[in-house]
């Protein structure tokens, strides 16, 4: 008799443990190890947006809301997305409340999917999403944007169209980047959009970090390309609410209307004292990332700054909390064994660049969602590592 674990549904298998974990536990075990491999704020959530936790549970608001979510924070969801980013989105019918952007993406991919679609995907990229394309049967084309500084552009877009041709289904899109911070301007947003609404394919455009944009503010594609974009977004990173657990997605009504069955399967509805946190997160907290974004601020400036001493090239990271840094010349170019070295050597564990696809092979990513303590003994760690390779060499050269 066949086992039951030779009898899940094929794709099942095909879905690889990320080099994110595989990683973790190669150096999980080493002693006083100094971790950069968070992706996830290392802020508290704040004060207020507690509080109206609470004040829900004391409420005994403890049944289901509505499957789209709570009427009230959905349309606090669209006034503060009409306010920070110019996007209009019916809270009626065209926002939907969701577990997460995790939720967000899977309910997404999964309406919009049949086997053998082909979804365009721009790589290096954050590890959530081919999974999702994989057990939906569809295929990823990847375009490889590390010969442009990570800046994915219409011309890229065009040329992946035109290869694949009409069974291009979507794109998904990831700005703020995660993992290389690159984000884009208005200007390239909308040749970005220009280039996609050539085409009838499916925009889903993940802007979890767009509250954490320097420099300029964020503009969402969604301003540009409306009909046919699927929005992502959420307080994990905005509001350090990771655990909390509550992404939304805005798109016009007759694409909400169908991914909100999905979601209905799924996940029935978000927990609802979660919303109602939500709630006060988006309204009397709406501007609650800026102090958190004015740390991380300082803290991109310091590591970056550090790491170009060293010898790393980066591409100007202007959103997120992730320093992308292509390994200097003259040391282990595999990003796994460089990083396992690193953390052998050195103790300090950051993510090889593998891990966010092949386009990342020979790159390490850092993330800088932690305190200035930390990331100072960090940055003691790793020049030590890279004067310690380099005198090393020179020891072998001397003896050759
Ligand atoms: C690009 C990107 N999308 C989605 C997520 C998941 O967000 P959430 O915790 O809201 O599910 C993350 C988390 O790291 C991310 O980096």
């Amino acid at each position: 008799m066949t086992s039951l674990t030779d009898r899940f549904n094929s794709q099942t298998y095909k879905i690889k443990v990320s080099d994110i974990r595989q990683f973790d536990e190669r150096v999980s075990s080493i002693k006083d190890m100094l971790k950069l491999t968070l992706g996830e704020p290392d802020f508290n959530t704040p004060e207020h947006v507690k509080l109206a936790g609470i004040q829900s549970i004391e409420n005994n608001e403890s049944h289901y809301t509505g499957m789209a979510g709570d009427l009230g924070l959905r349309k606090a969801v669209s006034s503060f997305m009409h306010t920070k980013y110019n996007v209009k989105f019916a809270p009626e019918n065209e926002v939907l409340v969701t577990i997460g952007a995790t939720e967000a993406l899977s309910a997404s991919l999964l309406a919009i999917l049949n086997p053998g679609d082909k979804i365009i995907v721009p790589t290096p990229i954050y590890p959530g999403y081919e999974p999702l394309i994989t057990l939906a049967r569809a295929e990823p084309v990847y375009i490889d944007t590390t010969s442009n500084d990570f800046v994915l552009t219409p011309e890229m877009i065009e040329a992946a169209i035109t290869e694949h041709g009409a069974t291009v289904k979507a794109i998904i899109l990831n700005y703020p980047s995660n993992p290389t911070g690159v984000t884009y301007n208005r200007k390239e947003v909308e040749a970005i959009a220009n280039a996609v609404k050539k085409h009838n394919i499916f925009v889903i455009s993940d802007e979890i970090y767009s509250e954490l944009t320097y420099g300029d503010t964020h503009v969402s594609i969604a301003e540009y390309a409306r009909e046919q974009t699927i929005l992502i977004n959420g307080l994990s990173k905005s509001h350090a609410m990771t655990g909390w657990r509550i992404g939304f997605i805005l798109a016009p009504k007759e694409l909400v209307g169908q991914i909100v069955k999905v979601h209905q399967y799924l996940v029935t509805s978000a927990t609802t004292m979660a919303q109602k946190a939500a709630i006060a997160a988006l309204t009397t907290g709406m501007n609650d990332a800026q102090p958190m974004k004015a740390e991380y601020l300082k803290r991109r400036d310091f590591i970056q700054g550090k790491m170009e001493k060293l010898g790393f090239k980066i591409a100007q990271p202007n959103g997120a909390f992730y320093i992308f840094a292509k390994i200097p010349a003259g040391y282990l170019q595999n990003s796994m064994e460089f990083c396992v070295d690193l953390a052998e050597k050195n103790r300090l564990a950051i993510i090889p660049g593998s891990a966010f696809g092949a386009a990342g092979e020979g790159y390490v990513r850092l993330s800088y969602a932690a305190n200035m303590d930390k990331l100072e003994i960090a940055m003691e760690r790793l020049t030590d590592y890279i004067h310690g390779q380099k005198s090393e060499e020179l020891e072998s050269s001397r003896t050759l």
